[in-house]
């Protein structure tokens, strides 16, 4: 259907079209009948003895303009594009998306509908659901995750890896794809800097860093045990997967494991929601992509770390 409101504009639309090629050829050939002197210049000079000649155009030329010519104006009468005339061949895009889906859909609906039937890890050995999987990974989740899923400094996890924030079960992975997550971690300015850094010097202690103080280290413990930390991360710091609170024992890090960097995470915390930083939030997938595909990428981000 055309979007004009009346024919007025489809038949200027036309015309321009219309004026404009055939206005080229009617130029064409009035240049190709005009009389030329062979040698003769324009009398125009330039730089001295630069002078331009007034010779005809080459045969080969204007006949390949011609041609352009003619094959516009069969183009124009095959194919919409003249106003609204639909054209001779009534060729249309209308429902060649919905074709190509429906294609689509035919290909992949037996294969979804297998996959629907098995576990995760079955299809995490499935050769063909990983490269569907490695598809749809590589079109929605590599600007954060990165190419190889291995993730980025400053908040984005690596997926492939045995560590995770919100358990790498399954069932934990399908999820937490699925809903999304928001990381929080507070911020504990509150607690004043010498705290801060006595706490970051015990962080940093837990996963052998180097310029560990010992005597900071010791009194950070103590008041790990007395502030809220073990609430998110654990007791022994080894994480809490309900709460998302990262494994601090391990030197895997999503912001960096400088002394400088700890405490600012400790001080300023990790929270969208304080403007601190927009890194750690993961979109919530499951509406977008429909239950067979957030299945079908929990497979393949579960194979990333369970060959
Ligand atoms: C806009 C950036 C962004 C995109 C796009 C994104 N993620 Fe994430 N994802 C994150 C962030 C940030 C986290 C960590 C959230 C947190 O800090 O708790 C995360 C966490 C995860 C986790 C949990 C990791 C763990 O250690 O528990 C999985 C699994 C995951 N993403 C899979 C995916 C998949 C699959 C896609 C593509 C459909 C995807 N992500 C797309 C940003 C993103
Ligand atoms: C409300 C829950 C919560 C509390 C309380 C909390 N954390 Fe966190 N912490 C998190 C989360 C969640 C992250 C990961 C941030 C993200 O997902 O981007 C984090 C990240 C960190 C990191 C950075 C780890 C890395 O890999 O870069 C450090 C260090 C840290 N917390 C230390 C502490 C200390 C010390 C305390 C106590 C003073 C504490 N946290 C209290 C939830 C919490």
């Amino acid at each position: 259907m055309s979007d004009f409101t009346s024919n007025f504009w489809s038949y200027y639309v036309a015309s321009v079209a219309l004026i404009g090629i055939i206005g080229c050829a009617l130029f064409l050939w009035n240049h190709g009948s005009a009389a030329f002197a062979i040698g003769k210049t324009t009398g125009h000079a330039w730089d001295e003895d630069l002078e331009e000649f007034n010779n005809p155009l080459p045969k080969w030329w204007s006949w390949l303009f011609y041609i352009t010519v003619v094959f516009a104006l069969a183009y124009l009468a095959y194919f919409p594009g003249l106003g609204s005339f639909p054209g001779l061949g009534k060729w249309t895009s209308v429902g060649q998306y919905e074709a190509e889906q429906a294609t689509a859909a035919k290909a992949y609906d037996p294969l979804y509908e297998q996959f629907r039937k098995m576990s995760i890890p079955a299809i995490a050995k499935d050769a063909k659901a990983m490269e569907m999987g490695q598809r749809l990974f590589r079109t929605y989740c590599i600007q954060c995750h990165g190419s190889d899923g291995g993730g980025k400094e400053g908040g984005f996890p690596n997926l492939t890896d045995n560590d995770w924030l919100h358990g790498g079960t399954p069932e934990r992975i399908e999820a937490t794809i699925k809903e999304g997550w928001q990381g929080v971690m507070t911020p504990h300015d509150f607690l004043g800097a010498e705290t801060v850094r006595n706490l970051a010097h015990y962080v940093r202690s837990l996963s052998n860093q180097p310029n560990v103080d010992p005597g900071r280290a010791n009194s950070g413990r103590d008041a790990w045990i007395a502030s809220d930390c073990n609430t998110c991360h654990g007791s022994d710091a080894r994480g809490n997967p309900d709460m998302g609170g990262p494994n601090l024992t391990d030197n895997i890090w999503l912001y960096g494991s400088s002394e400088a960097t700890v405490i600012k995470t400790i001080t300023d915390g990790r929270n969208l929601e304080g403007g601190n930083t927009t890194n750690n939030r993961m979109p919530a997938w499951g509406a977008f992509l429909g239950d067979d595909r957030t299945k079908l990428l929990a497979a393949y981000v579960y194979s990333l770390s369970n060959k």
